[in-house]
């Protein structure tokens, strides 16, 4: 089973973003270990990252067109992007939010998440375990 895991602006850089916020690992390290576990469990991952918003609506409409799972970290788009937001509420299958940091525990700016209530569900705060989370929360969705 497919499953799309797609990132939002400025994660390409996570390596020099501020690492007591968003951890140690770079972008391509969270690939690897992301793939690797989603690989494990039976997926088989898409990982993409964009700074675009309309390269990112785009990979959600090919996603709603094939029915495909997506696992989302729309990182600062989450907070304001309503046409990201009606894209994601156009998919067929689950899709998981999910941020590095606890956005609730940051500035005022990043408590709205305009995605959250597209979403089947949202998972925050726990680094890349935030996404490894996702991938379990999803087989078990998707076995139902
Ligand atoms: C983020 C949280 C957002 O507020 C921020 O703009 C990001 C990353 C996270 O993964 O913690 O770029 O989505």
């Amino acid at each position: 089973m497919k499953v799309l895991i797609l990132n939002g602006p400025n994660l390409d850089r996570l390596d020099i973003r501020d690492s007591a916020i968003y951890g140690e690992l770079s972008y391509q390290q969270l690939c690897d270990r992301v793939g690797d576990r989603a690989r494990k469990i039976g997926f088989e991952p898409d990982i993409r990252q964009s700074n675009n918003e309309s390269e990112i609506i785009g990979w959600l409409h090919e996603a709603a067109d094939s029915s495909t799972p997506v696992i989302f970290n729309a990182a600062a788009f989450t907070h304001y992007s309503y046409a990201i937001r009606d894209a994601v509420s156009m998919l067929k299958a689950p899709v998981i939010e999910v941020h590095l940091s606890n956005p609730m525990s940051r500035e005022e700016f990043r408590h709205t998440s305009v995605i959250s209530g597209v979403a089947t569900g949202s998972i925050a705060g726990f680094g890349v375990d935030s996404y490894l989370l996702a991938l379990e929360a999803m087989r078990s969705l998707l076995q139902k």
